[in-house]
This record gives structure tokens, C-alpha cells and sequence, in this order.
């Protein structure tokens, strides 16, 4: 008797490097599900073709990155609420119902700071760096914490704005240029900018973070971040890189597949040693 692995997938461009498989794979065997999930490079354009043939092959679920995950949102027949407000999808469940589309990285940036971290956002003071698509898919989640404010700042300073606009009705949010941080403190400041592909920080105060403040990049690598040493070097009581909510939304993508919550811990720690 054969018999058939349900399969599932991330689909990006570039997507050689993508840790996802091997995360989901020790998701899988830690949790006794058989299944088998492989990285698939989709070329510019492909994504919705690519997303349906893997459907029709008996595909159960995806996850989307960049640069497809507008794409994702456009393909989805059933948004949950945050992924709507983000206009990013980063995980499909295919049902016989349709097409069902999530974002979990918000969650998974709360899940790390909060629960592996034991940073409570509640009452903080948060600056958001950035206002691309890393940052409009954190927003619902860390304003679901209650902060006392989130302050988006960007080169761009009126992307911040319209980011402001759209999530203002969840909480206390506003918009401002890097110039206008002098003289502020913030008690955590979340990195969701491209500028660490430069090995490079946005231009920010000394002082903007406040003592005993934390920090937070949205991007990870084998070396510490631009970011995480600017952190550091301001003394942060923690500089913390990506790797944490990568595996943290993995974790929630998985639950939302398979009904089982993985343990994060232990991937987390695979992953740091290579
Ligand atoms: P992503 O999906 O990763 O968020 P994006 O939508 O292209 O990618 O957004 C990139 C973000 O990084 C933007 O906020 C961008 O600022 P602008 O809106 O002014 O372009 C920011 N960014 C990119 N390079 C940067 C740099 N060197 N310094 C500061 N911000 C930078």
C-alpha cells in the first residue's frame, strides 16, 4: 500500500538559502506528522500559475516570500483580519472550500519578544523603523499588546504617514522622518527596514533608546546584524535578531495546517548552530 505525504512548500525569489524546510521538516519529526515541504523558486510573475499547479498536485499548503506575498494576498479567497489589514499573505491553506489566506509574522515577532523573550509591550513605548512590507505585517499584532504608542519612522517619511493612517484605528500610532526622533526615547525599537542588506542602520539620535530598552531586527544572519551591534552599542538590555519570529511564524503556520503546536525552543537552537 502507498502512502501519500501531504505536501507543502515555500515559494520565493531568491529562495536557495530559505531555512524554511529545514525548520518545518524538525517541526514534522518532533511532532510525529508526516509530511513533506520543499522551497520552490517561482520566477517573477509565476506565483498565482505556480501556486495552482501545486494545488492540483495535491498540495495542501504554502508558505509565501518576497517577493509574492501581495501576490498571496491577491490569490486568497478567505483572509483572516491581520493578513487583510497587512495586504500580505505569507501562509495558504488550501481547503476544499478555497483558498485560505493568513499572516503570521506579526505574531511570530510578538510570540519571540513576549513568550521566548519575556519583553511585555504592553504600556511600552515602540518605534518601528520602516514602513515597507516588513512593517505593515507587525502592525495589528503589536498593536494588539497595547503599547502605550507605536511611532513608525522612515526615510520616506510620508510611507510612514499612510502606514499611521491605515492602522490607527487600532491603537495609538503615528508617523514621523528619522530627524524627528531627537530628543525622544523609545523602550523598544523594532528594526523592519532593508538598510541591514547594506550592512547598514537607519541614521538614528543617541539616546533614542531609552535605558534599559530593547532592541529588535527583523532580519538575522550567522554574524550579528548592523542593527543588533547598533543595539548593543546603546546599550540595550537585549539586541535580538530575526531568527526567533522566523521560526516562531513557521510555528504558527504549521499549527494552522496540521491543528499542532511544535515546540519553538529546540528548532530555535538547531538553527543557531547552523
Ligand atoms: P520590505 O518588504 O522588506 O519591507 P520594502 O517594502 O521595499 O521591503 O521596504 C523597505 C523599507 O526599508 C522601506 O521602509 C525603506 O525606506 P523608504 O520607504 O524610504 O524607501 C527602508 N530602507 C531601505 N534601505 C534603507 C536605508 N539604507 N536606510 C533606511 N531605510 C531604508
Amino acid at each position: 500500500m502507498t502512502t501519500i505525504i501531504d505536501q507543502y512548500a515555500v515559494m520565493g525569489n531568491p529562495i536557495a538559502h530559505s531555512r524554511s524546510p529545514k525548520i518545518h521538516a524538525l517541526f514534522a519529526a518532533q511532532t510525529g506528522q508526516l509530511l513533506a515541504y520543499r522551497a520552490i523558486l517561482v520566477e517573477p510573475g509565476g506565483f498565482v500559475a505556480a501556486a495552482r499547479t501545486f494545488r492540483a498536485s495535491g498540495g495542501k499548503g504554502l508558505n509565501v516570500t518576497l517577493p509574492f506575498k501581495q501576490d498571496a494576498w491577491v490569490f486568497a479567497d478567505i483572509l483572516s483580519a491581520r493578513a487583510e489589514r497587512a495586504g500580505a499573505v505569507n501562509t495558504l491553506i488550501f481547503e476544499a472550500s478555497g483558498v485560505r489566506g493568513d499572516n503570521t509574522d506579526g505574531l511570530g515577532l510578538v510570540r519571540d519578544l513576549t513568550v521566548n523573550h519575556g519583553c511585555l509591550l504592553a504600556g511600552r513605548r515602540i518605534l518601528l523603523l520602516g514602513a515597507g512590507g516588513a512593517a505593515r505585517g507587525v502592525l495589528q499584532p503589536l498593536l494588539a499588546e497595547r503599547p502605550a504608542q507605536v511611532v513608525i519612522a522612515n526615510r520616506t517619511a510620508e510611507k510612514a504617514l499612510g502606514l499611521a493612517v491605515r492602522f490607527s484605528d487600532l491603537g495609538r500610532v503615528s508617523a514621523c522622518g528619522f530627524a524627528e526622533l531627537a530628543e525622544r526615547q523609545f523602550d523598544l525599537i523594532i528594526n523592519a527596514t532593508a538598510a541591514g542588506l547594506e550592512d547598514a542602520v537607519p541614521p538614528l539620535p543617541d539616546g533614542v533608546l531609552a535605558t534599559g530598552g530593547w532592541c529588535y531586527d527583523l532580519m538575522y544572519g550567522r554574524e550579528p546584524t548592523a542593527f543588533v551591534r547598533w543595539g548593543r552599542q546603546q546599550g540595550a538590555i537585549a539586541s535580538l535578531d530575526g531568527l526567533g519570529m522566523l521560526v516562531e511564524q513557521a510555528a504558527e503556520s504549521f499549527h494552522r495546517w496540521r491543528g499542532v503546536w511544535p515546540e519553538t525552543g529546540p528548532v530555535i537552537a538547531a538553527l543557531r548552530e547552523g
